[in-house]
């Protein structure tokens, strides 16, 4: 009994039409029809995309006292809903509540679902799915005329990454264990990067695929990327869905000639990875101009690249992820992704300034 594994994200975002275009033409989603998992209300527009296993779905105010508005007002366009998909939703949603976590009536999201639903952290929430509920399975309807250029390798979402306030790692751990069934796979890892400090731990679906990686931040000399995330983002959420593909290389070209080029990799990175890679066969080279990040630990490694923002604050990104044998998140990465990031928010502040 308990979560089987990742169901559809939900991004409220400030107009959605525009956003199934850029996924679609971007990132190769192909779209379904509006007004998608939820018909009925008449506050929002909301477009299915889909990709390998991956349903993503962008959601719109279409009247000024929708709380679509108010979430685009406060945060900026984040993910709003990361349903789980359970052998049995009902059952799932019980031990949940008694495990402490909110509900949220369907009245006061503005939807019309009968599926429960619970809050998270931040303004995020769980639609909680039956494994045999069509919204977990697919979505049928009317062409939208919005075409996709084509697929580019999306396969399934490998893992979140939740920035948290100080001291929330450990809470929002224990509360995925107690009340949902996900099970520990890393604790409290702490990340130093320039003089900022931050703690990461991480909780997975039982048997995986899916993960959830809680970071927070720590007490040190300079400001983390986290505490910079909660400021921009204005509290708790997601910093990064990542999507798994099985030919990295391959799909990052494809976004790349699309449009969306890789974060570079930091200069610090580059000179220590030659080292690292020794004794993988891939060209590092090449992916390292690409914007390809190698993690390499005991089962196999990983590579990895991460996008710009998505949207107009620099808080949430998209990681393509291929996994060769190992069940990590690139832990020795994350130093060179946040330093990263780091000096986006730098730029973005500088060029604002
Ligand atoms: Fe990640």
């Amino acid at each position: 009994m308990g979560v089987l594994g990742l169901g559809y994200v939900e991004l409220w975002v400030g107009n959605a039409r525009q956003s199934a275009a850029f996924f679609s033409n971007c990132f190769g989603f192909s779209v379904a029809p509006p007004a998608g998992p939820r018909s009925g209300p008449d506050d929002r527009v909301s477009y299915v995309l889909r990709q390998g296993t991956i349903t993503l779905v962008v959601t719109g105010a279409a009247t000024p006292d929708s709380p679509v508005a108010g979430y685009v007002h406060a945060h900026g366009d984040g993910v709003r809903d990361i349903a789980l998909v359970a052998d049995d939703a009902s059952t799932l949603f019980r031990r949940a509540v008694e495990g402490g976590a909110k509900v949220i009536p369907p009245e006061a999201s503005g939807g019309s679902s009968t599926r429960p639903m619970i809050a998270t952290f931040g303004d995020t929430v769980h639609t909680l799915l039956d494994g045999n509920d069509p919204l977990a399975l697919s979505v049928a309807g009317e062409p939208t005329g919005i075409e996709s250029l084509g697929p580019v390798g999306l396969v399934s979402i490998d893992h979140y990454a939740v920035s948290v306030e100080s001291g929330g790692c450990a809470g929002w751990t224990s509360h995925y264990g107690s009340a949902l069934g996900f099970e520990p796979a890393t604790r409290d890892e702490h990340v130093e990067v320039n003089g900022s400090a931050f703690t990461m731990s991480t909780v997975r679906v039982p048997g995986g695929p899916g993960a959830f990686v809680f970071a927070e931040p720590a007490p040190s000399r300079n400001k983390s990327q986290i505490a910079h995330y909660l400021e921009q983002f204005g509290g708790p959420g997601v910093h990064h869905i990542a999507f798994s593909t099985n030919d990295i290389r391959r799909t990052v070209l494809s976004l790349r000639t699309r449009g969306i080029p890789m974060l570079e990799i930091a200069a610090s990175y580059s000179r220590n990875a030659d080292e690292r890679l020794r004794e993988i066969d891939v060209d590092w080279r090449e992916l390292a101009d690409l914007g390809v990040m190698v993690d390499v630990d005991d089962e196999g490694y990983l590579l990895q690249a991460f996008t710009q923002p998505l949207g107009d604050r620099p808080t949430t990104y998209l990681e393509i992820i291929q996994r060769e044998g190992t069940k990590g998140f690139g832990a020795q990465n994350v130093r060179a992704l946040y330093s990263t990031v780091v000096r986006e928010q730098e730029q973005s502040h500088s060029s604002r300034s």
